[in-house]
């Protein structure tokens, strides 16, 4: 027997009404800002991650699915959207057309993981990217838009938490400080950190090990210089304008490169280890390092494996999809040809009808429409039919009654609609 790939899942049952429920959500709230779809490969060259994500990242580092494909090029999964999405912005000329441009995308992501809860190797991302507008009102309506996406899911335990991480000039005397505040830690800090302290100083502000080293680390909102402060600070006022909670962590630095200025992630309470349900921020120089003019820009992405779990947490209550609402049993050669009318007749009507295509008896019939949590069971017998007549039964109650051929579809619409 074959089994599934390690930090991978197979989604199916009552866990595909929570990804309709996300998708349909993600869709309609972005659709109010403007926002329009794009679909990129699932793979992309490998230089398109190493030069955005970052070489020093643990996404370039460790996590990425790299093969050579049959033509020696060297291809990888895509670990994130924002890269394949810049890379299509740029190839199909998008500035074209008037910035800034307002792009989501919803698919799967591929990370090479320790998995565990709400952590998989093969993932689901929603992510939009706002491209072209350097104005702290890109920046809230980023925030915006992911504070609404959670709130028309109907999450309430999540807190957003935003920073700074400056421009080039205010990063520059923030990494020395850094580097000064470690330097007579670095015989004790782990071999990551180690290293990082030479390729991206930032990065040791992520480690999840050295904690009470980072805890007293210098803060990058006292290093900012007067513009950097001045988008920040304007970003926040949009925000408390509109009663937008968020908390202010100096210490967030986000696990990709490309990021400058305003940053930030979104956490659930109920998420343990793995709490971030989202994050993002702004990247003026990713268009330009990838080949297009220089266009600032942001965005943000959520994995939906961990709203789903969010959403059990908070026991959100989310619509079953509107599946197997009758099932049409048949007794005998002529009933049958008559049925598979009834059964198109009814889905005309745009009802959902399980037919039955077994040659089974009528208690095995209406056994597999009980499994099937039918609400309603549309009975042809031979007998019945030369009297123009079938049989309507309610499977939730048992009660059935006799009706003329030509009413059914009329009377077993107000049934369910009951
Ligand atoms: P990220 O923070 O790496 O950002 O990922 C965003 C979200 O994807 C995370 O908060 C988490 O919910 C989910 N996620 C990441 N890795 C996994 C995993 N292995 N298993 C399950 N869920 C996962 C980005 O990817 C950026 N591209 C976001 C962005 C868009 N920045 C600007 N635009």
């Amino acid at each position: 027997m074959y089994k599934r790939i390690k930090g991978t899942e197979d989604i199916f049952g009552d866990d595909i009404k929570y990804w309709y429920y996300i998708e349909n959500v993600v869709k309609e709230t972005v659709r109010l800002y403007g926002y329009s779809e794009i679909r990129t490969p699932i793979f992309e060259a490998t230089e398109l991650f190493i030069r955005s994500v970052g070489e020093e990242t643990d996404i370039v580092q460790k996590e990425m699915y790299t093969f050579e494909d049959k033509g020696q090029r060297s291809i990888t999964l895509r670990p994130e959207g924002t890269a394949p999405t810049i890379r299509a912005f740029i190839e199909n000329s998008m500035m074209a057309t008037g910035l800034p441009k307002r792009l989501f995308y919803i698919g799967p992501m591929f990370r090479y993981e320790r998995p565990q809860k709400g952590r998989q190797r093969q993932f689901h991302q929603f992510g939009v990217e706002l491209i072209g507008s350097p104005s702290p009102l890109a920046d809230a309506e980023g925030i915006i838009v992911a504070d609404r996406v959670l709130k028309n899911l109907g999450l309430l335990n999540y807190t957003i938490k935003i920073n700074s991480i400056g421009c080039d000039k205010c990063r520059a005397n923030y990494k020395n400080a850094l580097k000064e505040y470690y330097s007579d830690k670095l015989d004790y800090v782990c071999d990551d950190c180690k290293r990082r302290y030479n390729t991206n100083v930032l990065r040791l502000l992520d480690c999840k090990v050295d904690v009470e080293y980072v805890k007293d680390a210098p803060k990058i909102t006292d290093y900012l210089c007067d513009d950097c402060k001045h988008h920040y600070e304007e970003t926040k006022r949009l925000l408390d304008n509109l009663k937008i909670k968020y908390v202010e962590d100096p210490l967030l630095v986000r696990g990709l490169d490309y990021y400058n200025g305003v940053v930030f992630e979104i956490h659930h309470g109920d998420l343990g280890a793995q709490s971030a349900v989202g994050g993002g921020g702004r990247y003026d120089k990713l268009i330009k390092e990838l080949g297009g003019s220089q266009t600032p820009s942001l965005g943000f992405a959520m994995g939906i494996e961990r709203l789903i779990i969010a959403l059990k947490n908070e026991k959100i209550p989310v619509e079953d999809i509107k599946n197997n609402e009758i099932f049409v049993a048949h007794l005998g050669e002529q009933a049958r040809i008559e049925a598979l009318k009834i059964a198109e007749d009814l889905r005309d009507n745009g009802i959902s009808v399980v037919f039955s295509t077994m040659e089974r008896g009528l208690s095995a019939q209406l056994k597999h429409a009980a499994r099937l949590k039918c609400k309603l069971c549309v009975i042809v017998g031979e007998n019945e039919l030369e009297r123009n007549i079938v049989i309507l039964r309610n499977m939730e109650t048992g009660e059935q009654i006799e009706i003329e051929r030509d009413y059914v579809v009329g009377t077993a619409k107000e049934w369910i609609e009951e």
